[in-house]
């Protein structure tokens, strides 16, 4: 019989490494990383097996399948809102029908099972498209259904996922004589600017925010590229992380959405170079605003109301700003550089 697994795809990147170490420290042994590049040598020793290749290669999913029984897929694999503005016919491959691909796996899975795959699906606070920087600063904290008119193609694809991985888990073929007992368990966050102390993002316009402390530790001149005035909502990886497990081991039945905004703490461009500086002194941190990336960020919202993944399945993240610089980034980010 095959082996009962967990599949990650973009197992390589940020929130895939802090996925995969928290999993396989709490006894996890069934995970199944793949990515396009080789997984790392430490990741890999965390994994039942690795895979490299595309999201996009049927045969290869069919020869996971053949090998793997997967119940629960965690699909990170996508092109983040900057690299996507270069090639967004790319992104869109990658991103919508990567994504329609691993959704067809779940489906064809969940048959297989006769109990619904899991599906963890990442979305991001660039669903979200403030129509300008007025209404940013006075609208509050902005819930799930409100301004969802994105800018970016990263945006707009991860909200099309959204309602694909929506229609998977309540409207597949709804016009079947017979009632399709095939589902997908569809679950999404929409995640605010992720920080990692461990990994460094690559193409998002949230980056901002983990390069600066990632250059002062290492003591390189950073010029940021967006207004010191800047607000985004960020979270530290470890919250990010441990929200995703706490959504899959939620109860289906206490679900009231298929997809939660959370979120940590709001703060400016220039609050994170204060928290930089304070710990690291001889910083040097400049603005130097790139207008267009500066216009993505200021399309997205300063606050999330996260108040229905509070209530449906218990969110309540550990690190509020001071707690995230103080007890995760700086020391974990000061070891790093420490030691190499
Ligand atoms: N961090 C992402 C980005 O900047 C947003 O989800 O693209």
């Amino acid at each position: 019989m095959r082996k009962s697994v967990v599949l990650v795809t973009g197992a390589n990147g940020e929130l895939g490494h802090g996925l995969i170490e928290t999993m396989s420290e709490g006894g996890h042994d069934s995970i199944l990383a793949l990515d396009l590049v080789p997984i790392e040598e430490g990741m890999r020793r965390r994994c039942r097996e690795t895979f490299v290749g595309d999201i996009l290669d049927r045969d290869l999913m069919e020869r996971i399948v053949s090998q793997y029984e997967v119940r629960e897929i965690y699909h990170l694999a996508a092109l983040l809102s900057t690299r996507a503005e270069f090639t967004p016919e790319t992104a869109h491959r990658v991103n919508v029908e990567g994504t329609m691909n691993l959704l067809q796996v779940a489906l064809e899975q969940s048959s297989w099972r006769g109990d619904p795959v899991k599906f963890l699906f990442p979305s991001s606070i660039a669903v979200y498209g403030m129509p300008d920087l007025e209404t940013k600063r006075t609208a509050g904290p902005i819930p799930e259904h409100k301004w969802t008119s994105p800018t970016t193609m990263y945006g707009c694809n991860k909200l099309y996922c959204e309602n694909l991985g929506r229609y998977f888990a309540r409207f597949y073929r709804q016009l079947a004589e017979a009632e399709d007992s095939r589902a997908v368990d569809f679950r999404g966050i929409r995640f605010p600017g992720l920080i990692s102390a461990t990994t460094m993002p690559t193409g998002g316009t949230s980056d901002y925010g983990p390069e600066m402390i990632h250059a002062a530790a290492r003591g390189d001149a950073y010029a940021c590229f967006v207004r010191p005035d800047t607000v985004i909502p960020f979270m530290a990886m470890p919250d990010a992380v441990e929200a995703f497990l706490q959504l899959a081991r939620a109860d289906r039945n206490a679900l009231s959405l298929c997809v939660y905004n959370i979120t940590s703490f709001s703060l400016s461009a220039d609050d994170f170079r204060t928290h930089v500086e304070r710990a690291f002194p001889d910083a040097k941190i400049s603005f130097q605003p790139h207008l267009k990336r500066q216009a993505i960020v200021d399309s997205w919202p300063a606050e999330v109301d996260d108040r229905a993944a509070r209530r449906d399945w218990g969110f309540d993240p550990k690190f509020d700003m001071e707690r995230a610089f103080d007890e995760y980034l700086l020391p974990t980010i000061r070891d790093r550089y420490a030691t190499r």
